[in-house]
């Protein structure tokens, strides 16, 4: 058996969600250092040769909520071929399960110029969780005028967490604009397609009911790596700058792969 690595700290699954075959979520206990909301740790496993193997995933909630840093939530979806994402998926409540112990990533709150007032979310699949984090933020709420939070998956069952996501609306009063996509299943009232075509098609600013304009808003693009590459594309067409710290802008991403 190989010794745990430095940086991980085992935990404990306390809870499983299933929302469809493949894509669920891990409740995790774990003594991780304090992180913020928008930021992904590691999860680890030892696979039969007693290797350890470990993969980024963000984290859904944040720190600062009701029963503190470590309880964790995660969003997955298991690729069968994959090495680590079959093993999570086959863990239960009370089973081990081990964590890096400092979070990382520059999709936060603070990395946002001050001046913006209009906030996008945009994410395909798990990459809908490190938003959620950022909306459960109360920070959030208080310095966005207008936040709009597309979530882009292949079928209906993939679209997750619908009752936290009814109860942030009805928390952010009318601020917060929730835009699910499919792509591969028709549903009335729901946009049809992929982010970047309905972005400068203009169908989605139609459904989120706002107007852009270049000066205030922010754009975060996190999940499929094509999809963040093609919606950059978009974004540059439309007159958008990408976000640098050494020079202002308008989006900035995350890749999951
Ligand atoms: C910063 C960061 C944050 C991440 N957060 C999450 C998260 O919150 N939830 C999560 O499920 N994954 C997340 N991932 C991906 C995760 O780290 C693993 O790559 C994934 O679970 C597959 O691991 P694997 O060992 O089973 O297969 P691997 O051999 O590592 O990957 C197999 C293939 O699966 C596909 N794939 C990987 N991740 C995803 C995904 N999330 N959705 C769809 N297809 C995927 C890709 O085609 C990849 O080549 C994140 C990755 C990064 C870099
Ligand atoms: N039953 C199963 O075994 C099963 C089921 C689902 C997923 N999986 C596994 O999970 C992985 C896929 O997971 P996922 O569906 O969450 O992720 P995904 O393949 O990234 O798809 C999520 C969304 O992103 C869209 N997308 C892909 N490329 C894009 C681009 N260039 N621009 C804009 N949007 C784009 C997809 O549209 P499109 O549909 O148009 O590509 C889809 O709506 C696969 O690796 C697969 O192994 C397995």
């Amino acid at each position: 058996m190989h010794e745990l690595p430095d940086g991980l700290i085992k935990g404990t699954v306390t809870d499983r969600i299933d929302w469809t075959d493949t894509v669920f979520s891990l409740r995790v206990n774990a003594p991780i250092n304090d992180y913020v909301a928008g930021q992904f740790t590691k999860l680890a496993l030892q696979n039969e040769a007693g290797e350890w193997i470990r993969r980024a995933y963000s984290l859904v909630n944040s720190p600062n909520h009701k029963n503190g840093r470590q309880e964790m939530e995660f969003l997955l979806i298991t690729d069968p071929d994959g090495e680590l994402s079959p093993r999570l998926n086959a863990l239960n409540r009370d089973d081990p399960i081990y964590v890096g112990r400092m979070a990382s990533g520059f999709m936060t709150l603070n990395e946002i110029p001050d001046s913006m007032t209009d906030l996008w979310l945009l994410s395909t699949g798990t990459a809908i969780g490190p938003f959620l984090a950022i909306l459960d933020e109360l920070q959030t709420q208080s310095r966005f005028t207008n936040i709009v939070l597309v979530h882009a998956v292949r079928r209906a069952d993939e679209l997750v967490y619908q009752s936290k996501i009814q109860a942030l609306k009805e928390r952010y009063q009318g601020k917060l604009r929730y835009v699910p996509v499919l792509s591969r299943e028709s549903c009335a009232g729901v946009l049809k397609g992929r982010i970047p075509q309905l972005l400068q098609s203009g169908e989605l600013l139609r459904k989120a009911q706002i107007k852009l304009t270049a000066e205030n808003s922010f754009f975060y693009l996190c999940g499929n790596p094509s999809m963040v590459r093609d919606t950059s594309e978009a974004l540059v067409n439309m007159g958008y700058r990408k976000h640098l710290r050494r020079k202002s802008g308008h989006f900035s991403s995350e890749n999951y792969w």
